[in-house]
């Protein structure tokens, strides 16, 4: 089985599910550049301060601040993990293949109104980084994670207008990175629409 996987793919496009049931199910350890910068942003540590105003804004927090976050966790990890989020840039793609030979990348494929409509109707878990949706996946109480019974919340970024920009961001940023990984024959593109647990079976497919 593929062991180092990357997943890519535009915001909304089900990254962070398919890494939850891969890590839950596969023992995937996921390493995920969203998650660690919101708790950053918690916690109110420098890094924090500095990513907010982009995230908030939709951008992409800057090539050196996340290669400098995430070398030393790239350098630590030892068999089977999955990078959720990251590289999102060419340069950052260059920096992770100084490091690490991964095995496949997944690109999950789904269209602009799907990917608004997901991402308004999104909920989030601030402690186990579950992620609901309020038609698709609705927690078993309405508003409380069913995994560690934490309130809900909606992500700021999740407004109409920054997911719009997020798309924008991603088609100028991210979208090179399938050719990039197309090139190095790492590429495994997967249509992102449809059941979650058969999207899930297509994913384990990719990773045979
Ligand atoms: P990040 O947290 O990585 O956000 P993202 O890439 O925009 O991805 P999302 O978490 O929004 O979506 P997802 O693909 O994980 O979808 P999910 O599974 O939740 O990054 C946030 C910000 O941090 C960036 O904008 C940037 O500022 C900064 N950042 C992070 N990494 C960076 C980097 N490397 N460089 C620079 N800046 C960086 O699903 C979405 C919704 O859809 C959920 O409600 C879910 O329940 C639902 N859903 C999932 N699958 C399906 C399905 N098949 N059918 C119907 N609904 C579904």
């Amino acid at each position: 089985m593929k062991t180092k996987i990357i997943l890519l793919g535009p915001p909304g496009c089900g990254k962070g599910t398919q890494a939850e049931l891969l890590g839950d199910r596969l023992d995937f350890v996921r390493l995920s550049t969203g998650d660690m910068l919101r708790e950053a942003v918690r916690n109110d540590t420098p890094l924090g301060k500095e990513a907010k105003k982009y995230m908030d804004a939709g951008a992409l927090v800057p090539n050196d601040v996340i290669i400098g976050m995430m070398k030393d966790k790239i350098r630590e990890l030892k068999g089977t993990f999955l990078l959720d989020g990251f590289p999102r840039t060419v340069e950052q793609a260059d920096a992770l293949a100084k490091e690490i030979d991964i095995d496949v990348a997944i690109n999950l494929d789904v269209d602009d109104e799907e990917l608004v409509s997901r991402l308004t109707n999104r909920r989030s878990c601030p402690e186990c980084n579950s992620v609901y949706h309020l038609i698709n996946k609705v927690p078993k109480k309405e508003g409380v994670c069913d995994k560690c019974g934490c309130k809900l919340y909606q992500r700021d970024d999740d407004t109409e207008k920054t997911v719009r920009n997020r798309l924008r961001v991603y088609r100028e940023n991210t979208y090179p990175l399938i050719e990039y990984y197309r090139e190095r024959g790492k590429l495994a593109t997967i249509e992102g629409i449809g059941d979650i647990e058969y999207i899930y079976t297509q994913v384990s497919k990719a990773l045979k």
